[in-house]
């Protein structure tokens, strides 16, 4: 493991697609951090990234590593190879940040996760919603008890993908690299849902690919029971036209309910309780929305990583965390593929997702 010294904590990206600019700008913009290379399979895209941002590009990872000496690798390839991925990367001792979702099978995960804690590192799933200011007020909000009993918690994702989306990356809604809209865009906001409401007892789902030509579904409802007794729902689609409409969710309990709307859980709509608190006074005005800054709740991730690898604290979204969201999806194909009301904890029997004919 490279040791933590007073210097910058350094991240070298391997993988370096669309993502990439976000997590160059968020690392960049503080003063704990920095991106010190970049690799990708196909070395004109790390190349043409270098160039932008005068960040190194190696050819190998090898290389790569040999000159950074990172404290850090960020994952940023297609989900289906995420696993695959950090596994083959495992014997640099680095610790890891991994995009969203984590990998498409538990069976991988619990790999993952076995590997890392045997060698003492870190993995950190990147879900930077968890920062955006009106979600952490509304978790604050629900583990001060202010919601009383919960009654039901809502996602709704209702964006817009074309075909020309689908087409650009031959990886997107496939089985076996992808998934669908649950297992891509609406990750965070299931991710979201369970962060909130707690651990869930069982899912009954249907999905459907009504406009793209993809493998996968683009659109997907599921029906929630959590252990403790509230219900949950998920809608979620890519096929809203003619543009996107909403990311959000909504919280509703004894004593209060909370909506967070906007494209990506940024903006609060709602903040009514029946018991007034100190937190309530200017919520909207101080932590009613995401600064307009390009990356800015990734850069607030990345300040989470740093200050768990410095510090020795549990990450905000660890491999733990990172597990719940795909075991829940996962259930929920095996809920499409069977019909059946499927009940956690959970081991796939009938989920298409995420298996890898060529290994
Ligand atoms: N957090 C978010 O909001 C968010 C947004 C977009 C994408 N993502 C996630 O980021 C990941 C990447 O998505 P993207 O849109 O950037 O994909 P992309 O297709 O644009 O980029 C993936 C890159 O990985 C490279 N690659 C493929 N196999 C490789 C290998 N074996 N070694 C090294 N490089 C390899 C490709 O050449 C490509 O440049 C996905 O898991 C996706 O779900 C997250």
């Amino acid at each position: 493991m490279t040791e933590i010294t007073n210097e910058k904590l350094k991240f070298a990206l391997f993988g370096c697609g669309s993502i990439a600019a976000k997590h160059i700008t968020a690392i960049n913009r503080l003063s704990t951090a920095e991106v010190v290379g970049i690799y990708d399979i196909d070395f004109q895209v790390a190349r043409s990234v270098s160039e932008k941002y005068s960040i190194p590009a190696f050819s190998t990872v090898e290389e790569m590593i040999q000159n950074t000496n990172p404290h850090v690798l960020v994952i940023l390839t297609p989900s289906g190879i995420h696993a695959r991925n950090i596994l083959e990367l495992i014997h640099y001792q680095k610790h890891f940040v991994v995009e969203k979702p984590l990998a498409l099978r538990l069976d991988e995960i619990d790999k993952i996760l076995e590997e890392c804690d045997k060698r003492g590192l870190k993995i950190f799933v990147v879900k930077q919603n968890r920062f955006n200011p009106p979600v952490r007020k509304l978790k604050e909000a629900i583990d001060n008890g202010r919601f009383g009993k919960l009654v039901m918690g809502t996602i709704r994702v209702r964006w817009s993908r074309n075909q020309a989306y689908y087409n650009q990356k031959k990886w997107r809604g496939t089985w076996a690299y992808d998934g669908g809209v649950l297992t891509n865009q609406a990750s965070h906001h299931i991710d979201m849902l369970i962060w909130m409401m707690g651990d869930i007892e069982s899912v009954m789902a249907k999905t459907a690919t009504r406009l793209a030509n993809i493998e996968s579904e683009d659109t997907g409802v599921a029906i929630l029971r959590f252990r403790n007794g509230a219900l949950g729902i998920i809608e979620a689609t890519t096929a809203t036209r003619p543009k996107d409409l909403e990311g959000s969710i909504s919280i509703l309990g004894e004593k209060g309910s909370v909506e967070i709307g906007g494209f990506f859980m940024n903006e609060l709509k709602t903040w009514n309780f029946t018991e007034p608190d100190i937190m309530d006074q200017d919520i909207f005005k101080n932590d009613g929305q995401v600064p307009n800054v390009l990356a800015w709740n990734h850069s607030e991730f990345f300040k989470n990583v740093v200050h768990s690898i410095r510090d020795g604290k549990r990450g905000l979204i660890d491999g733990i965390e990172g597990r719940k969201s795909v075991e829940l999806i996962n259930a929920i194909y095996e809920s499409t593929e069977t019909g059946k009301e499927i009940f956690l904890k959970f081991r796939p029997k009938r989920c298409r997702l995420g298996i890898i004919d060529d290994i």
